[in-house]
């Protein structure tokens, strides 16, 4: 099925787009998740910081890398030859916001196709602005997130224990 092109924030990766990983990668020959650059958002972690903690996840996943992109999607898709975009669909109040990005992204490249991926029941609730908010009034966050990710938020709150 070629390559597609699996982009977000990802402040931080959760298991809930591990999981979107997983899915996409059986499906397609390569999944290049596309970290997205976006200055208008205040990230936890920076570009780079994000970047770091999914190559780290993904490590051993041989048909998946991990980029960065600037600017708009549609452009990205281009510089990484890809027509498809993978997208993560969790619940309907999901819907609303991803099917105009899809018909908006269409809209600025007719060859641009959305496709939608629902991972598992176990992940529907599991969100990164939860993860962080969980994480930041002490909550146990490690169902939710890889270790490395874990690790990285309490040193990032200053809570760091090793
Ligand atoms: O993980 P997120 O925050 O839901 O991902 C959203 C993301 C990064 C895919 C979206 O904001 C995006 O594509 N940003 C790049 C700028 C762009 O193309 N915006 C127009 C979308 S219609």
């Amino acid at each position: 099925m070629g390559a597609v092109l699996y982009p977000g924030s990802f402040d931080p990766i959760t298991n809930g787009h591990l999981d979107i990983v997983r899915r996409a990668r059986g499906i397609f020959d390569k999944v290049i998740i596309g970290v997205a650059n976006n200055s208008e958002k205040q990230p936890l972690f920076t570009t780079d910081e994000r970047l770091a903690l999914l190559k780290e996840v993904c490590k051993g996943m041989d048909n998946v890398t991990v980029e960065r992109f600037d600017g708009l999607l549609v452009d990205a898709m281009g510089k990484f030859g890809t027509t498809g975009v993978i997208r993560g669909l969790r619940a309907v109040s999901d819907f609303e916001y991803e099917f105009q990005m899809a018909l908006m992204n269409r809209e600025l490249n007719p060859k641009y196709e959305t496709l939608f991926l629902m991972p598992s029941p176990e992940y529907s609730f599991v969100s990164s602005r939860m993860i962080k908010e969980i994480a930041r009034c002490g909550g146990n966050i490690s169902p939710f997130v890889p270790p490395i990710v874990n690790q990285a938020i309490e040193r990032k709150l200053g809570r760091a224990t090793a």
